[in-house]
């Protein structure tokens, strides 16, 4: 694994990481996920990504990663950097959602318990909040990092103007914004025009999310009549992907594999390496299921570079 440093901290994360948003719910089997966490420290991916509201249901995979943490990788702790992150909908009522001081120290506070930790490597706002002024969403964060709950703050899907105001005010507090955390992948060019470059003028890293399309930039979905069993796409657990999504991207994901057949290397791969070659990604956020997945994923860090005919090619499918 290569690491990279994170903007203008000290901080170096892996060019792979591991998030938990889906796979390490409270449905998931204990002993695979004791694997894939392991094996991901055996392939020096010591970045994981978690947040309140993931599972299903909202705070199971905190709660798994908290149980493995204690009985099983206890001793790693300090090789690990973890994340959690607030302000999408956790619990009823006025204080459970959004970026208010209330809603992210108690948001906070109940991933620490979940997780069985004193605190956690960074804490994200995990979206932008319309309503509550930014002012106090910075405040709240800044609290965090002196309570000592979270080492370094980050954002998570801010517009550029609004990403810039909250660099700025945590900077003013001498709590700099270590990482933004938006969505990233072939299907999904949307942040070069804004946030990535947002990001690096800010001196902070750019973490992406959803590399690999949620699967369908494995090829996994093409070729077949119906969704492979298991796949996320099929999953009724999992909604953010569905065989309508799957369908709309069906012929941009079809030219992407021609490319990556005619290149010789898999799709999968295509895919995270062409990302990893974007200027100003710190480290690219994979979601794998098996450990099989994992290692197929690390093994996109520290290849050769994509050349230079074949990125101009991926760039034309836009
Ligand atoms: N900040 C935010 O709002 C936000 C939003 C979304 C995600 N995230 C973070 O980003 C992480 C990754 O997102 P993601 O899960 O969408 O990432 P992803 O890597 O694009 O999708 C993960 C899915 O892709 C498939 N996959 C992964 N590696 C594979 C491989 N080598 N071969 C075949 N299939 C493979 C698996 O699908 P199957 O299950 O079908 O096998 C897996 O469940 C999340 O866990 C979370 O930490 C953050």
């Amino acid at each position: 694994m290569k690491y990279r440093r994170c903007g203008r901290s000290g901080v170096l994360l892996p060019e792979i990481s591991l998030g938990l948003w889906h796979n390490f719910g409270g449905g998931d089997d204990r002993a695979q996920n004791a694997a894939i966490i392991g094996r991901a420290l055996e392939l020096g991916i010591c970045h994981f990504d978690l947040a309140d509201n993931y599972g299903p249901p909202p705070g199971s995979a905190e709660e798994r990663f908290g149980d493995l943490l204690q009985h099983e990788f206890a001793c790693h702790r300090d090789e690990m950097f973890i994340a959690t992150k607030a302000g999408h909908l956790m619990w009823q009522g006025p204080y459970g959602d959004w970026g208010s001081r209330k809603h992210l120290i108690a948001g906070l506070n109940q991933s620490l318990r979940r997780m069985k930790l004193d605190y956690v490597d960074v804490f994200y706002h995990h979206r932008p909040d319309p309503e509550t002024p930014i002012e106090e969403t910075v405040e709240a964060l800044v609290q965090i990092v002196r309570s000592g709950k979270a080492l370094y703050v980050g954002l998570s899907k801010y517009p550029p103007a609004l990403f810039n105001r909250a660099c700025t005010l945590l900077a003013e507090a001498h709590v700099p914004c270590l990482l933004h955390q938006f969505r990233y992948n072939l299907l999904d060019r949307a942040c070069e025009t804004g946030m990535l470059p947002a990001a690096k003028d800010q001196g902070a890293g750019s973490i992406v999310f959803s590399p690999l399309a949620q699967g369908m930039l494995t090829g996994k979905y093409l070729n077949t009549a119906t969704l492979p069993i298991g796949s996320r796409a099929e999953r009724s657990d999992s909604i953010f992907l569905d065989a309508a999504k799957v369908a709309a991207d069906a012929e941009r994901v079809a030219k992407l594999q021609a490319l990556a057949s005619e290149a010789g290397i898999p799709l999968t791969q295509l895919a995270l390496r062409w990302l990893l070659q974007r200027n100003g990604v710190s480290s690219v956020l994979v979601g794998a299921r098996t450990v099989a997945q994992l290692e197929d994923c690390a093994a996109a860090s520290g290849c050769e570079p994509l050349d230079e005919a074949l990125m101009n090619q991926i760039n034309e499918l836009r």
